[in-house]
């Protein structure tokens, strides 16, 4: 599924629709170059999630966790870039949990059976969405996000 948005404020409506569609635990990796919008889109999703906590970027934090509905753990692992470290990332997937991941492309997704993959591209002012389910669990949720967008 590809999207096109236009803006930030719809960039968090998304993230709202894919928050709100959440409802058992959650990987998501984002990708997409600075500045693209991936903080922006996991605003949203906390939003979706009842989060009240400002989400801002981890980036030199590397984790931050929130409280709402659900527990969500915000990674961005930009920082990880070239380095060989076993950062555990496994612990944050739980029971229930929902976790992000910005720059997954630093590390190894294969320790994830299933997850979402949304890469974030510039398109001028605009930016496309490209968004590659792995498993059933989200493939449903992408259908649920798709119903909530139109
Ligand atoms: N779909 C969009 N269209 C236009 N601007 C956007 C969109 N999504 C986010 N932005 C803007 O892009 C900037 C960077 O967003 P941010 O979420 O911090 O990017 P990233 O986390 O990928 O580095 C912000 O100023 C934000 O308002
Ligand atoms: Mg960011």
């Amino acid at each position: 599924m590809e999207l096109i948005i236009n803006n930030a404020q719809d960039q968090k409506q998304l993230g709202e629709c894919i928050g709100k569609a959440i409802t058992d635990t959650t990987i998501i990796l984002l990708d997409g170059e600075l500045g693209a919008g991936k903080t922006t889109l996991t605003q949203g999703i906390g939003r979706g999630l009842d989060i009240e906590e400002t989400i801002n970027s981890p980036t030199f934090t590397i984790a931050k966790q929130y409280e709402g509905s659900r527990e969500l753990n915000h990674l961005d692992v930009y920082r990880l870039e070239g380095l060989d470290e076993d950062m555990g990332i496994e612990d944050y997937v739980y029971d229930g949990s929902v976790l992000i991941i910005e720059w997954s492309k630093f590390i190894d997704t294969d320790i994830f059976d299933e997850y979402l993959h949304i890469q974030i591209d510039y398109l001028d002012e605009a930016r496309k969405i490209k968004f590659t389910p792995y498993g059933t669990y989200y493939e449903e949720l992408l259908e649920k996000v798709s119903k909530c967008i139109i």
